[in-house]
């Protein structure tokens, strides 16, 4: 597609003002009982950007809703219960596994999705999930790191993010983890590639318009590792902006740079206060 015509393209959504962001009725509820916050109060930063965050399932049609809201037709949690199995194998030099040192993930892991992106003091960094997983990886259990954005990894990063499931979003954009925010945030609204498109103009202005047969959500990470019914498998974080990135035509960055950690701390900040949803599902 041309830059002239896509551009058009998204002028014309722009202007099909009205469209109503479609909230299924009762909103995400899973298994009948547990209910998620798929909308919320937008955080004080985005003040002037938006005043309310909607999770991205509010925006897929109604049989991709369906499946996320009962665990037997959500595809993602067969790599949940892999996950399980893996976080109690033996791995590495140590033959240890994740339960010898954590535990019962349901107790260890709880909460632990809600605020990575997180600064690590020791390290002097801001870690993404999948970088921690990684570090205990090599560090911890003498076992090689897992691909970056790949199916090992983002099947623990399921199983630890399911131990979140339904808990707000709380990322730390202060302190030490300030600076890496602020990169985030210019990344998020640079305009890149042939196409001159920053993720806001398609995730700020542009949601709930359609650009070709896609319904436009905000873009959030909440959701995230999500079960990709196109791909038949998880996506990461990551693994999505890579996608975007592409979309715009511009070189993207890789998916283990730490730019993408940066931009994958700051987008997770425009999802504070929307539930984690383990695993999601997503066209
Ligand atoms: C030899 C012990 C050991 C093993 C094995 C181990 N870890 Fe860790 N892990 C730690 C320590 C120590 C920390 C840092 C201190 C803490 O948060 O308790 C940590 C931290 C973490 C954190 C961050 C928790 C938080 O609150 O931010 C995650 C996530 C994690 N580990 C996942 C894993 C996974 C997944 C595995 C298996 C692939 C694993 N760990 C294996 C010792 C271990
Ligand atoms: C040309 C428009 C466009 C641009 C620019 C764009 N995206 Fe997207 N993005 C999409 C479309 C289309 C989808 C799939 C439908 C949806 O969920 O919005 C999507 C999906 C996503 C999702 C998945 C949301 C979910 O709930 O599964 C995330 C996260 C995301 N984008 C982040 C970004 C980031 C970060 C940038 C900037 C680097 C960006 N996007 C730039 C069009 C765009």
């Amino acid at each position: 597609m041309t830059k002239t015509v896509l551009k058009g393209a998204i002028a014309a959504v722009a202007v099909l003002a009205g469209a109503q962001v479609a909230l299924a009725e009762g909103g995400l509820v899973i298994n009948g009982e547990l209910e998620m916050i798929t909308e919320a109060p937008a955080a004080d930063h985005l003040k002037g950007s938006l005043t309310t965050v909607y999770s991205g399932w509010v925006f897929r049609d109604v049989d991709t809703q369906a499946m996320q809201m009962d665990d037997f037709d959500n595809p993602g949690m067969l790599y949940v219960d892999q996950g399980e199995g893996m976080w109690n194998a033996p791995a590495g030099t140590s033959e240890k596994s994740c339960a010898d040192c954590h535990g019962d993930a349901s107790e260890s892991m709880a909460g632990v999705r809600t605020v990575y992106p997180k600064w690590n003091e020791a390290a002097g960094e801001v870690r993404s999930l999948q970088m921690q997983i990684n570090a205990c990886r090599t560090e911890n259990q003498g076992a090689d790191a897992f691909k970056y954005g790949k199916d090992e990894i983002n099947t623990m990063e399921a199983y630890i993010s399911m131990q979140s499931r339904g808990m707000p979003m709380n990322v730390a954009i202060d302190g030490p983890a300030a600076a890496t925010w602020e990169q985030g945030k210019e990344m998020y609204y640079a305009r890149t590639g042939q196409l001159e498109l920053s993720c806001a103009n398609c995730h700020e202005d542009n949601y709930d318009n359609y650009i070709r047969a896609d319904h436009l959500s905000q873009g959030q990470t909440n959701g995230f590792p999500v079960y990709r019914l196109k791909d038949t498998k998880l996506t990461s974080a990551a693994g999505r902006f890579v996608g975007c990135v592409r979309d715009t035509r511009a070189e993207t960055y890789k998916i283990d740079s730490s730019e993408f950690v940066a931009l994958e701390l700051y987008v997770a900040s425009r999802g504070n206060g929307l539930s984690v949803e383990g695993v999601s599902v997503r066209n």
